[in-house]
C-alpha cells in the first residue's frame, strides 16, 4: 500500500510522531497550522534523483526556503527557479549563480539581465523573441549565455488540467514544429551558447511513458536540428503519493529515458527538474480543530487554516490523506474537513474517513503537504502563513517563523501614516466631525 506520509512519520501510544518528535508537541511549541517537514526524509528523496539522473535540478517553486534551498544544494542538486525572484532567493540563501538555471514563459528584460550578470548556469529559453533579447543582452555585456531550448513536446498526460504543460496549446515553450529550426538558429547566435533542449510534459505524472515521450520528442528536435546537444532536459513532474497512488522509482524511471537515449546512440546527459517528488511527501500539515456542525446531511469538521496555508484542495480538486493526530484506531465517521476562510470552496477534505468524536482543541494532520503549499500560501482573510518547521533525529528547527498581522500590514503604507479623521466622508456626502 503507497504511503503519503513522511518517511519518519508513525502513530505510537501518545500519538502521531514524525522525526522523532510527538506531533502534539510541535502543535503546541509552534502553534497551529504547522507545516512540519520531515528533514532527513526530503534529502532521501533528493538523493534518490541524484543517484538515478547524471543532472538534477531542485524546482525551486515547490518549497521556496532557505532550508530547502540549502538541503538541495548540499545533496548535490542544483536549483530550477522560476523567476528573478526564486533566484535572488536562491543567491541570497548562498547558492553559487554555476548552480542555477532560469525558465519562465514570459520572462522581463530585468530577469534576463540578472541572468547574464550573476552568470547563471543556464536561461531555458522559451521563444525566438526571448532569444534575441537575451543575446543582445549577453552581447552587451561582453559574454556568451548558455541555454536551453524549451520545446513544447506534444505529449498529452493525465493529470489535472492546471498542471499539464506539454500539450500543443500549452503557453509553455516552442511549438515542436517550429523548434529544430529556432534550435539552429540559437546555434548560430552570437552571444548565446546552445548547451541543450528541454521539455516538461506537467506535473504530478504517474505514468513514465509520458517522460519517455517527451525524450523522444527532444530527439527527434535534435535530429532535425542537426544539433548534438550536451543535456537532454525532461523537466519534472515525477508524480508522488497523495492518497493510493502508485509512482515509479526514479531508478525505473532514469532507466526507461536512458534506454531511448541509447537507442538512437545519442550520447547527452539527462537532466531532471524535480519539485514535488523530493518534498511533497516529507511535510505535513497540523491543523486544530475549532468547530463542528451538522450541515444538510455533512459532517463539517472545521479547522484552524485553509486555502490560504494549502490551495491545492480547491485549485486543482487535490485530495490528501488527513489523519487523527491522537489516534489512527477509533471507530470512524465520515466527515468533511473545512478551513475557516469565507469561502465555500475553502474545504481540506471531502468526505473522508476520521476517528468520530473528533472535538474542538483536536489536532489533524494532513499529509504530503511539503509541496505547492507555503509557496502558494495568501494572506487572505488575515489569519498570516503558518510556522515550517523541520524535524530530524528528535530536534525541530524554525525553518520559517509564523506570519503575524505586523508582517502583513507593514506593505501597507496608507496604514502607516496619520489618519485625518474630519477629512472621511460619511454616506450623505458630508464629513465626519
Ligand atoms: N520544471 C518545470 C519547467 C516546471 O514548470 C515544473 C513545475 C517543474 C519542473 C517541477 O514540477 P514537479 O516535479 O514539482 O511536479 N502547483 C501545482 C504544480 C505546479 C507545477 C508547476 N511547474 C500543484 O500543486 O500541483
Amino acid at each position: 500500500m503507497p504511503d503519503p506520509w513522511p518517511r519518519s512519520a508513525r502513530w505510537t501510544s501518545a500519538g502521531l510522531e514524525v522525526g522523532g518528535l510527538a506531533a502534539a508537541d510541535l502543535a503546541e511549541r509552534f502553534g497551529t497550522p504547522l507545516l512540519v517537514i520531515d528533514d532527513a526524509d526530503m534529502r532521501e528523496r533528493m538523493r534518490a534523483m541524484t543517484s538515478a539522473f547524471p543532472r538534477v535540478a531542485y524546482a525551486v517553486k515547490a518549497m521556496t526556503c532557505a532550508a530547502v534551498i540549502r538541503a538541495a544544494l548540499e545533496e548535490g542538486l542544483d536549483l530550477l527557479c522560476a523567476s528573478g525572484g526564486e533566484v535572488a532567493t536562491c543567491l541570497r540563501a548562498g547558492a553559487p549563480a554555476s548552480r542555477i538555471l532560469l525558465h519562465g514563459n514570459a520572462k522581463t528584460d530585468a530577469e534576463l539581465a540578472l541572468a547574464v550578470e550573476a552568470g547563471l548556469s543556464a536561461v531555458i529559453v522559451d521563444d525566438g523573441d526571448e532569444l534575441d533579447r537575451l543575446a543582445a543582452i549577453a552581447r552587451a555585456a561582453g559574454t556568451s549565455q548558455p541555454i536551453l531550448l524549451r520545446v513544447t513536446p506534444d505529449v498529452a498526460v493525465a493529470t489535472h488540467e492546471a498542471i499539464a504543460t506539454g500539450h500543443a496549446a500549452s503557453k509553455f515553450g516552442v511549438p515542436l514544429a517550429a523548434a529544430a529550426e529556432l534550435a539552429r538558429r540559437a546555434a548560430a547566435t552570437a552571444g548565446i551558447r546552445l548547451t541543450g533542449l528541454h521539455a516538461h510534459a506537467g506535473s504530478q505524472v504517474l505514468d513514465v511513458d509520458a517522460h519517455v515521450r517527451v525524450v523522444r520528442a527532444l530527439l527527434r528536435v535534435a535530429a532535425d536540428a542537426g544539433i548534438r546537444p550536451a543535456i537532454l532536459d525532461v523537466g519534472g513532474g515525477f508524480g508522488v503519493t497523495y492518497t493510493d497512488e502508485t509512482p515509479s522509482e526514479p531508478a525505473t524511471i532514469a532507466t526507461a529515458l536512458r534506454d531511448e537515449l541509447d537507442a538512437a546512440s545519442v550520447d547527452a546527459e539527462l537532466q531532471v527538474e524535480p519539485g514535488r517528488v523530493v518534498v511533497a511527501n516529507p511535510g505535513l500539515t497540523l491543523y486544530r480543530v475549532l468547530a463542528r456542525k451538522q450541515a444538510g446531511g455533512r459532517s463539517l469538521v472545521a479547522v484552524d487554516g485553509g486555502m490560504s496555508d494549502n490551495l491545492r484542495p480547491a485549485l486543482y480538486d487535490a485530495r490528501h490523506d488527513v489523519a487523527a493526530v491522537a489516534s489512527m484506531e477509533a471507530p470512524t465517521e465520515r466527515v468533511t474537513v473545512v478551513g475557516r476562510h469565507c469561502e465555500s470552496g475553502d474545504v481540506v477534505a471531502e468526505d473522508i474517513a476520521l476517528p468520530s468524536g473528533l472535538a474542538r482543541g483536536d489536532l489533524l494532520a494532513v499529509a504530503a503537504t511539503g509541496a505547492y503549499t507555503y509557496p502558494l500560501a495568501s494572506a487572505y482573510n488575515r489569519f498570516g502563513r503558518p510556522a515550517v518547521v523541520g524535524v530530524r533525529d528528535g530536534r525541530a528547527t524554525l525553518w520559517i517563523r509564523r506570519e503575524d498581522v505586523d508582517d502583513m500590514d507593514r506593505l501597507d503604507v496608507i496604514l502607516g501614516t496619520p489618519w485625518e479623521t474630519g477629512a472621511l466622508p460619511t454616506a450623505e456626502g458630508g464629513a465626519h466631525t
